[in-house]
């Protein structure tokens, strides 16, 4: 039985570094993200959350909802509507990688 579990966390391990995007693409277009967002996924405006340290899967999923419209907000549906998928993936990488302490 832990072997079973020790292969499928592996697997699922594997899957997601194959799925994670490029750091560096991400960083830089993230520079139209940071008005808001800030420049370190920290929110700087009182309605925007903050990015830094969110799982990567839950910050893709949302940059699609927004783009095809099934999470609706005005600001983030104008955001995510040019958004590639590669996009997507990039900016979810950088925001996810950015370490945030909890005490
Ligand atoms: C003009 C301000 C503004 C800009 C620029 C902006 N956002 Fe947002 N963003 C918001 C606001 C406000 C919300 C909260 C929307 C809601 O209530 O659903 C939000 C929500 C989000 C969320 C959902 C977070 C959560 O906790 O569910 C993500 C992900 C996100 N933005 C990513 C981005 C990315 C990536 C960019 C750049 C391509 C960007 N945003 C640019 C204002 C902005």
């Amino acid at each position: 039985m832990k072997t079973i579990f020790f292969a499928a966390a592996l697997t699922l391990a594997a899957a997601q570094s194959a799925w994670a995007g490029d750091l560096e693409a991400g960083k830089a277009k993230a520079a139209q993200c940071a008005v808001c967002h800030g420049p370190n996924g920290l929110s700087v405006l009182a309605e925007a959350p903050n990015l830094a340290g969110q799982p990567e899967m839950y910050l893709v999923q949302q940059l699609i909802n927004y783009r095809s419209g099934r999470r609706p907000h005005e600001v983030m549906a104008i955001m995510a509507k040019p958004l590639t998928n590669k996009e997507i993936e990039d900016l979810s990488a950088w925001y996810a990688s950015i370490k945030v302490e909890v005490k």
